[in-house]
């Protein structure tokens, strides 16, 4: 399968990434729904990436998302990273989607059409929406991203609003229930209809609408090819799977 993926890759005019939590693994970035030990288990996304989570208990989900940018800043894109910026470098058609809201794409070199589920990076005004400039700084002894440095984060408030002077600033991050920023959707729904191929990465394609967003390729006609060491929803409806990790396939397919 790698010779024909390696065939598509070389033949397609427009083709489309699009990555979910299993892109930045191997760079140290915890995914969401593997099977996660300790931390990930006290902090679950599914508890704390709401809104109702934030009102109830603004610093626990502020020093939530301000641990996880301060982790993200304390690790490197991977060759996986590397390898889809070297491919847009070639063909620079190709777009990037991803659901992740870290910035290792950007750090490995990438331009980013969309990111579907925000950025840990963007924060703003929970009342008025203005953006707000906060830094979220790094462990001074690079620890960041250490149970320690996020033991130290909690409890901190989120800063106020300083345009309005009334509401908290809260993380620029899609939270569950919420709708994705439309321009974010509509770069991608359009991406993804106007492929001829769709490289999925790292993603159990179990959350809407992103996990929709194949399945607008396949409905277009273009190939889309899954990489992912293990089987996921979309497993049985792409045209082709490379089993493995996007660090080890990437480079391979890509080099
Ligand atoms: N390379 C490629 N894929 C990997 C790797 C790796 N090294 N390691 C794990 N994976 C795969 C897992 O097998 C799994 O299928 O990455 C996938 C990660 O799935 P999730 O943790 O569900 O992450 P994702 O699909 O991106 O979640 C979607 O859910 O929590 C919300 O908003 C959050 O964007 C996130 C969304």
């Amino acid at each position: 399968d790698l010779d024909a993926v390696r065939r598509l890759i070389r033949a397609a005019e427009r083709p489309v990434v699009l990555t979910g939590a299993g892109m930045s693994a191997e760079s140290g970035v915890p995914t969401f729904r593997d099977a996660q030990t300790g931390l990930w288990e006290r902090f679950s996304p599914e508890a704390l990436a709401t809104e109702e989570a934030f009102l109830a208990d603004p610093a626990l989900v502020w020093s939530w998302y301000r641990w996880r940018a301060r982790m993200v800043r304390s690790v490197a894109p991977n060759a996986g990273h590397a390898a889809v910026a070297a491919w847009q470098e070639r063909v620079p058609a190709l777009e990037v989607v991803t659901q992740n809201v870290d910035d290792l794409h950007e750090r490995a070199g990438s331009r980013v059409l969309s990111h579907l589920h925000g950025s840990l990076f963007a924060f703003r005004c929970a009342e008025c929406g203005a953006p707000a400039d906060v830094d979220p700084g790094a462990a001074d002894d690079g620890a960041a991203g250490s149970e320690a440095d996020l033991e130290a984060m909690l409890g901190h408030q989120p800063p106020p609003c300083t345009v309005c002077g009334d509401g908290l600033v809260r993380p620029g991050i899609v939270w569950f229930g919420e709708m994705l920023p439309a321009d974010a959707w509509d770069r991608a729904y359009a991406a993804l209809e106007a492929c001829d191929l769709a490289v999925v990465i790292g993603t159990s394609g179990v959350v809407q609408p992103a996990a929709s967003l194949p399945f607008v390729a396949l409905g277009a006609g273009a190939a889309v090819v899954e990489i992912n060491p293990d089987l996921t929803e979309l497993s049985p409806a792409v045209t082709h799977r490379l089993a493995g990790p996007a660090g080890v396939i990437l480079p391979a397919l890509l080099s």
